[in-house]
């Protein structure tokens, strides 16, 4: 008896497409991100990065697609910790339309290293005298040849077009350069960082997600809401439902919802809601929950066991109660799961969405 195989298919170890084995690889991508980065005992971030260069404020972040989620997740967080940083779409940025100095610090975020709007945004920036750093997945591309420092994210080779480990190594890689960059120590972040993949594994054990995209595969369209360090991952939920399903899915700011799309929603358009922690901001978004409940629009809560989360929620992902960069990182995951049961329920080419490539070369 032969057994009939392929390079292709035994590169997917078992799994039915890359993107899968992708989405489970996180656990290991994420320890190997972290591998020698952390100190426990003094609660820093040991990155060996930009020593003895003279950046200063404000920090501009520059990418595209999914990177550009993560850049926007980098971004907040260096606010949070007293930083000046801003995301800018990287076919939306003109280094002369910046007040850029030669103390300018830019970063481009590319899980390829060689996505062309990327590139030339960050030889403008360069141009303009700006310090650059690359952080990228990929060790010799163009971006970390080109830049004048490299943090590589060390997800391993993605090979599905559409985005998730590196999204996940990106999100860890960047909290730690923010961490740095504005010297930010504590133990608490580092033991967050640390409990990432077990909390992942978490999430992928379970079946909820599988069970939602059964329940949603024909709705007409998919909203996704979330404020703060949730707002780029109800961003990035709704690209990875377009690139895969082919469905129409747009990602929100919780507070937006009310100035515009609210008028999108109904019976026919699940809205997940990205809802984690004890906060004012968790409650806000309780808020924007009832508006749309209200109206009959099913409720995906991504939440970490909110009693008054679930009261309102028709289908519940759950993650573990986790501070709120870890539990942005690990709520993404469940995102991610119901894209590919979706996709996979109506039998898209999930690996190769159609009209879409793994690296963009043409600006
Ligand atoms: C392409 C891919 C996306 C990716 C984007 C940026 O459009 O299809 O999945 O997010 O490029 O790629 P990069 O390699 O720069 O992260």
């Amino acid at each position: 008896e032969t057994i009939e195989w392929d390079a292709e298919d035994a590169g997917k170890s078992g799994y039915d497409h890359y993107m899968l084995k992708e989405i489970h690889e996180q656990p290991s991508g994420i320890r190997e991100c972290l591998r020698g980065r952390l100190s426990e005992l003094t609660g820093r971030v040991t990155l060996d990065l930009l020593e003895g260069t003279d950046w200063d404020e404000p920090v501009t972040l520059v990418a595209c697609g999914t990177s550009y989620h993560a850049a926007l997740f980098g971004a907040a967080l260096l606010r949070r910790w007293g930083i000046n940083a801003q995301a800018i779409l990287a076919s939306q940025f003109h280094a002369d339309q910046l007040p850029l100095t030669s103390s300018s610090l830019v970063l481009g975020v590319t899980q390829s290293g060689e996505t062309a709007d990327t590139l030339r945004a960050l030889r403008e920036a360069q141009r303009a005298g700006a310090t650059t750093l690359a952080l990228t997945n990929v060790v010799g591309s163009s971006a970390a040849r080109e830049c004048d420092h490299v943090c590589y994210i060390r997800a391993g080779p993605e090979i599905s077009v559409a985005a998730t480990k590196s999204f996940a190594s990106q999100q860890v890689a960047l909290t730690m350069v923010a961490a740095l960059l504005s010297d930010h120590r504590s133990r608490e972040l580092i033991e967050s960082l640390r409990s990432i993949p077990d909390a992942i594994q978490q999430v992928l054990d379970t079946t909820q997600a599988r069970t939602v995209a059964e329940t949603y595969r024909d709705a007409e369209s998919y909203f996704f809401i979330g404020r703060d360090l949730h707002y780029p991952v109800a961003l990035e939920g709704a690209l990875k439902m377009k690139e895969i399903t082919y469905k129409h899915a747009e990602g929100f700011a919780a507070g937006e919802l009310k100035h515009g799309p609210l008028a999108l929603v109904g019976e026919q358009t699940p809205v997940f809601a990205l809802v984690t922690g004890e906060g004012r901001a968790a409650n806000k978004t309780i808020g924007n929950i009832k508006e749309v409940e209200a109206r009959g629009v099913p409720i995906v809560a991504i939440t970490d066991g909110r009693a008054d989360v679930e009261r309102y929620a028709d289908h519940v992902l759950s993650v573990p109660d986790l501070e709120p960069i870890a539990s942005s990182v690990v709520a993404n995951v469940q995102l991610q799961l119901v894209a590919y049961w979706v996709a996979n329920e109506l039998g898209r080419s999930i690996d190769k969405p159609r009209h879409l490539a793994k690296s963009v070369t043409v600006e």
